[in-house]
């Protein structure tokens, strides 16, 4: 007998729901969705100065500019002037005080958009120059800092740095990046009936949004829905600081009742928010012949920039990723959270933990060089135990430690030793070109360290033609989720993909979800899209049962009809 196949159950290699549409270039971004009539188009005014009193402000070039039909200052929000995802520390307008260069004092709408960008550059403002400080370190000198100071301590580092037959101390500098998202900053504010608003926003954060939307509106978060159906690309740059655009359109948009498109500028997106943290890292190790850490003391000093935005979170990964893959004893982690002029550092790939893991790994080197060993026996020196040090220095048991087995693996693969011997032959003979080789493993904690954060939403409706429509509280940003969370669907019902249509995130479906982020996004919307389907099948079930009499049904689904089995 030939078993039916199952199209698109879980694991099955099937194209991205919408690649059709990305090539063809019929995939609806934000800026693509048709614009309703009597649209006008928003820019906002910024800070040229990184730390400076506003003295004066003279608006009125602005207001008279060709096309302007609205213009608004912090004095025009009805409700709260911030957008801080944490902390109320991010205004959505400047006041007295500008904190970095590129900070938004003042937003313009024009007929179109080109309008209300050269109506923005019009303003001239007074300023009373301040002293910035632009890098972590004249931050930390200034004791200038976003959030508390936090130490992680286990065992006696000092005491164990001083006993050790080697110590070492240094600094390292690591660098931040720009996400660099293909599709900028955007948010599409549209005035709906009885005061209600719908904001189209490039966020992998709808629920908050429409939180910040709300507070900004003075309205309540029943009053407002935010859709997003795709992104193009996030990498954290959009888990927080999206709500400033969001606010702005919907502000100006309350103000004039029409609809408000605000795209951002590529060059002044980029100067607006927030990137990776850049690092400071200073540490001091003792170890002994072999190179283990018998002791390691490090002092990081992230730069968050002016406000808190997810630098708590982000500085905290910093601080349980310091171990990567290593057994750290006796561990001190000094965190300095650095408040500078310039802009709010935010979530980006890895939120923290590359600048943490970059701490160890720099250690793990100069300790090779130092004792001339090999990099990856120094490494291997220090992996955590399988038996015994195997507890991370935030008391959480490592199990299933598969360390040793893939880099022993890897090292004979990848011919890691042959390989070395001849970059190292190369190398004595090449005065400026050099080669390198190095085998670096990775421990990463996915899941939100906010822990109540690890929990998402479904909603799923079966029509009576046997179709499904899914919704959960999940984004989708080019990695795959939708079509992902699709096939727990078409798995646990034992339905093909295609008779499930994936729907755009949108806060009046499922409200009060996690920001797509901490590598949680498959598995928390998975789960939650798995219950949901489990519900309607054993909802259907029963209905079923009740009408038929029977009790024959099966209360699981059937073996799995997979089209790759
Ligand atoms: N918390 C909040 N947001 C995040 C995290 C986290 O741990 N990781 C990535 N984005």
């Amino acid at each position: 007998m030939v078993e039916a196949r199952l199209k698109g159950g879980v694991g099955a290699a099937i194209p991205h729901d919408s690649a059709h549409l990305h090539v063809s270039g019929e995939a609806t971004y934000t800026d693509d969705i048709p614009e309703a009539r009597g649209t006008l188009y928003a820019a906002i005014g910024m800070s040229d100065r990184a730390h400076a009193r506003i003295k004066t402000i003279d608006l009125a070039k602005v207001r008279t500019a060709p096309g302007v039909v609205a213009l608004i200052t912090a004095k025009d929000i009805p409700g709260k002037n911030d957008y801080g995802p944490v902390v109320a520390d991010d205004p959505i307008f400047a006041t007295a005080m500008v904190q970095y260069f590129g900070q938004s004092i003042f937003a313009v709408a024009a007929k179109t958009t080109e309008q209300a960008r050269r109506a923005a550059r019009l303003v001239v403002i007074e300023y009373e120059d301040l002293k910035a400080n632009l890098t972590a370190k004249e931050a930390l000198r200034e004791q200038s800092f976003v959030l508390p100071t936090e130490r992680l301590v286990r065992g006696n580092p000092q005491a164990a740095i001083a006993s050790a037959p080697h110590r070492l101390q240094g600094r390292i500098k690591i660098g931040g990046q720009d996400q660099f998202y293909l599709e900028g900053m955007i948010a599409y504010a549209v005035p709906k009936e009885d005061g209600t608003m719908l904001v189209y926003s490039s966020t992998q954060h709808p629920g908050e949004v429409q939180h910040q939307v709300a507070h900004a509106l003075d309205v309540s978060a029943k009053d407002v829905v935010v859709e997003c159906r795709r992104m193009g690309g996030a990498f954290g740059g959009k888990e927080s600081q999206p709500g400033l655009f969001a606010c702005v359109a919907a502000l100006l948009a309350q103000k004039t009742r029409r609809p408000i498109k605000l795209r951002m500028d590529r060059d002044d997106d980029m100067l607006m928010t927030g990137k990776r943290h850049d690092f400071e890292t200073e540490y001091e190790v003792g170890f002994d012949d072999e190179g283990r850490i018998l002791g390691v003391d490090f002092v990081l000093a992230g730069r968050c920039g002016y406000s808190a935005d997810l630098s708590g979170s982000i500085n905290d990964r910093a601080m349980f990723h310091s171990d990567n893959c290593y057994y750290l004893e006796n561990v001190s982690i000094l965190s300095f959270r650095c408040k500078t002029n310039t802009v709010s550092n935010t979530a980006f790939r890895g939120f923290g933990g590359p600048q943490g893991m970059m701490g160890i790994e720099c250690v793990i080197d100069e300790i090779a060089r130092h004792l001339g060993k090999d990099p990856l026996d120094v490494r291997k020196h220090n992996f955590y135990g399988i038996a015994d040090r195997n507890v991370t220095h935030y008391h959480q048991p490592i199990v299933d430690n598969v360390i040793h087995d893939i880099v022993g693996q890897l090292e004979q693969s990848s011919d890691y030793h042959a390989r070395g011997k001849a970059i190292r032959a190369f190398n004595a003979g090449s005065p400026v070109l050099k080669r390198g080789i190095a085998l670096t493993p990775v421990k990463f904690g996915i899941s939100f360290t906010a822990t109540h954060l690890n929990q998402a939403g479904c909603l799923l409706h079966v029509y009576t033609d046997g179709t499904l429509m899914l919704n959960h509280g999940g984004t989708e940003m080019g990695q795959g989720l939708f079509v992902k969370v699709a096939q727990v669907v078409a798995e646990e019902l034992q339905v093909d993909i295609d008779r499930i249509r994936i729907t755009a995130s949108d806060t009046s479906k499922v409200p009060n979800a996690s920001a797509t982020a901490a590598s949680s996004g498959a598995d928390i919307n998975g789960k939650a899209a798995q219950a949901a389907a489990i519900a309607l099948r054993e909802r259907l079930r029963e209905f079923a049962q009740s009408r038929a009499g029977t009790s024959c049904l099966s209360q699981q689904p059937g073996p799995s009809r997979r089209q790759d089995d």
